[in-house]
Order: structure tokens, then C-alpha cells, then sequence
């Protein structure tokens, strides 16, 4: 086995020492040391590492705010920290700070050895599987941010516009469940609704299909409740049986998810075959972002995750940035065009539709077109 090359970081030359005497199995390599401040953040960002072990003694605190900097410019590591039993706030803290696993400071030598090579492992097995993702087979597709106005309403609708363009059998279910706008964007005015279907108790195919509404194009619409209390009527059994009957008899099932993260969400997040994760190019969704990332991997959801960028060109933040960040290159970067998205959501009428030769439009129909191709 190749050796793992650990950066050490703690605050004072007794702790360093301390713990550098901690990993003794001969798989485990420091490779540099240094204090958690802007001298050890410089000496951090260019050397070659597979880990950086952050410890303490105390609470952490600095070490924290140390960490969250390093997540954001290497994502190639894997940032672990060594401190002793931490209170349920600070733990949460650091795990938005992108530390992957928390280490008693307490525990055995082998304990603690045994930790960092399983975290260091499987962060590297995880690196190695995204980039194997491309090829996967798509189904039912969600499109999902926890950032609200990022553009999963318009990716849905304009992603489900070009599938049916390309004579391909679309249903598109809005589970944005309390202020769903699917009926919106395509000009629904009303109909009978996700909450009206879940009251009749049935989830017979046929049942389901009757709460159907068909766009003009061909996408076969599911609403959401007409009113946000209907809402939690909704639950996640009824989402996996309107999916699972669904897959049946469609090309494709496109959800419009949401920000909410609740049971329904998960359910129809782990009955999907590929989630789309829409991020803007600023700091507020890219952090979002990331804690999705965390707790779709921590559902073991992480195989079926892609990226797509909307609004591109927003901020001096790249599509490359972006990429280092979540470490995985965007399926899809869907341009910022405000001129075709107003027309498009003013005029309910897809912007694939009113505005089929922005460049906004033309990535989402290539896009689709790539889809098609790996079924
Ligand atoms: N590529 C784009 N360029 C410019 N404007 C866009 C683009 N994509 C979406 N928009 C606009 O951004 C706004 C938010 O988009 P949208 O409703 O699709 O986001 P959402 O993530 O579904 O929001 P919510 O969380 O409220 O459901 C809309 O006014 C939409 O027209
Ligand atoms: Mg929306």
C-alpha cells in the first residue's frame, strides 16, 4: 500500500510532537507541520499531501476557521481533526468547515491510525468514482439546490421541453411541494394537483396518469398542491409510488425538487437515477453545495450526483472553480441570459421554445441530446 502523506496542524510544538508520536503505524507519513495560522495556510496550499490532520487539545476554534480555508482552495484532501469530544454545535461547525471526520484525541494509537487511512481511502475512492460518472444512464432525473432562484424550476422545464422535442415520452412532476411553479412556467393555470391525486388513496398507474396535465409539447405534467398546507399531505411513500409507477411508462421522469430536504425529497432523491445539482457561480449556493454534497454521500447517494452550473458568467467564480470546489466537473453549464429567461417565465413558455437559438437554450438541448445518447 502507498504511504499516506499527512500535513500535521496544531498550534503549539508540544501538540505537534505529541501527535506526530500518535501515528505509529508505518503507513501513515507527516510530511510537513505547522501552526494553524496564515504561515501554515501558505506552506498548506502547495505541498503534495493526501491528508491534513488538524489538531488539539482544547476546543477548536482557529482550528476551524483554518480548516474551512483550506477546503475551499484544495479539494484533493482529505481534512481530518483530532481534538477531544466535541458538543453537538461544534461538531455541526466542523463539518461545514469540510472536515470529513472528527477524531477523538483520546483514543488508541490504532484507533486513531486506523481512522485517518479509512477516511484517507474512501475520500479517495469517492475522488476516483465521480470522475467515472459520466456515463451513467439517466431515468429519472431530479433536479435539486437547497439555494432557492438558482434555476431548478427552469432546467426542468426547459430539460423536459427538449427531451419531448426529441420524441421522447416526458413526464415532469413538480415536487417543489409549497411553492411549486411548474404550472408557471408553462402556463397551467390550474388542475388537479400532486394533493388532490395522494387524497383519492389510490397509486394504481392508471390513477396516477389521470392527474396528469399535457402541455402543448407533450410533457405530461404533474402540479404541485395548489396551496403550500396541502403540502404535507404528501409523504414519501406516495413519491415512490408515483416514480416507480411512472418509470414504467415514460422515457423520462424529470422532478422539479425544491430547496427543502425533507423525507419526500430524500425519497425522491434515492429512487432517482441522476441527480442534477444546480449551482450559481457564488459563494452563498457553492457552499450550500457542498453541505448537499455531504449529506447525499452520507445516504450513499454520491454515485449519482452531477453538477450543473446555471447562470454562468455571473461572477469573476469559473466553471474551473467551481469544479476544484466540488470536485467534479459540471455535467452542464447553462449561460446567464436574463432576456430569454424573462421572456421565457413572462410568456409561460419554455425558453427553449421563445428563445430556441440562446446560447442559454442551445447547452440544455445538447445536454438532453447527451442524455439520450447514453440510454
Ligand atoms: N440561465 C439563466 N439566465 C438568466 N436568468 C435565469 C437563468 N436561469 C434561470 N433564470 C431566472 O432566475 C430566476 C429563478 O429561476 P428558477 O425559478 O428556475 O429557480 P429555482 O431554483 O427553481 O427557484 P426556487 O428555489 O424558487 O424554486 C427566474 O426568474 C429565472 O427566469
Ligand atoms: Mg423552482
Amino acid at each position: 500500500m502507498n504511504s499516506i502523506r499527512i500535513m500535521l496542524a496544531a498550534n503549539s510544538a508540544d501538540d505537534r510532537k505529541l501527535i506526530s508520536g500518535l501515528l505509529t503505524d508505518e503507513a501513515l507519513r507527516v510530511v510537513s507541520s505547522f501552526r494553524p495560522d496564515a504561515d501554515g495556510l501558505k506552506k498548506a496550499s502547495s505541498q503534495p499531501a493526501d491528508v491534513l490532520l488538524i489538531g488539539t487539545r482544547a476546543m477548536p476554534s482557529q482550528e476551524l476557521d483554518f480548516a474551512e480555508r483550506m477546503f475551499t482552495t484544495r479539494s484533493d484532501i482529505t481534512i481530518l481533526l483530532l481534538a477531544p469530544t466535541l458538543d453537538s454545535r461544534t461538531l455541526t461547525r466542523a463539518m461545514e468547515c469540510g472536515i470529513a471526520r472528527v477524531i477523538d484525541i483520546d483514543s488508541s494509537e490504532h484507533d486513531i491510525c486506523t481512522h485517518i487511512m479509512t477516511a484517507a481511502n474512501r475520500d479517495q475512492n469517492r475522488r476516483n468514482s465521480t470522475q467515472k460518472i459520466a456515463s451513467y444512464d439517466s431515468k429519472i432525473v431530479a433536479c435539486y439546490s437547497p439555494k432557492g432562484g438558482v434555476g431548478k424550476t427552469t432546467l426542468a422545464v426547459n430539460l423536459a421541453y427538449a427531451l419531448a422535442t426529441m420524441n421522447k415520452k416526458i413526464a415532469l412532476i413538480d415536487l417543489s411541494l409549497q411553492f411549486g411553479e411548474v404550472g408557471v412556467f408553462l402556463d397551467i393555470a390550474k388542475g388537479d394537483t400532486i394533493a388532490d391525486m395522494v387524497e383519492e388513496h389510490s397509486f394504481e398507474l392508471s390513477t396516477i396518469k389521470s392527474y396528469l396535465i399535457r402541455h402543448q409539447s407533450g410533457i405530461q405534467v404533474m402540479l404541485s398542491s395548489s396551496s403550500p398546507e396541502y403540502a404535507e399531505l404528501i409523504q414519501p411513500v406516495h413519491v415512490n409510488a408515483i416514480l416507480s409507477s411512472l418509470r414504467t411508462e415514460f422515457d423520462y421522469v424529470i422532478i422539479d425538487m425544491g430547496v427543502a430536504f425533507g423525507d419526500c425529497a430524500i425519497a425522491a432523491m434515492e429512487t432517482a437515477d441522476t441527480i442534477l445539482l444546480v449551482v450559481n457561480e457564488d459563494i452563498a449556493s457553492l457552499h450550500d453545495a457542498k453541505r448537499s454534497i455531504k449529506v447525499l454521500e452520507a445516504l450513499n447517494q454520491q454515485d449519482k450526483l452531477k453538477i450543473v452550473v446555471n447562470k454562468e458568467g455571473i461572477s469573476t467564480i469559473t466553471v474551473k472553480n467551481v469544479a476544484n470546489l466540488l470536485e467534479a466537473t459540471p455535467v452542464l453549464v447553462i449561460p446567464y441570459d436574463l432576456k430569454a429567461a424573462m421572456l421565457a417565465v413572462n410568456r409561460g413558455i419554455p425558453m427553449l421554445s421563445c428563445a430556441p437559438n440562446s446560447k442559454a437554450s442551445k447547452e440544455i438541448r445538447n445536454y438532453a441530446h447527451a442524455l439520450i445518447r447514453r440510454v
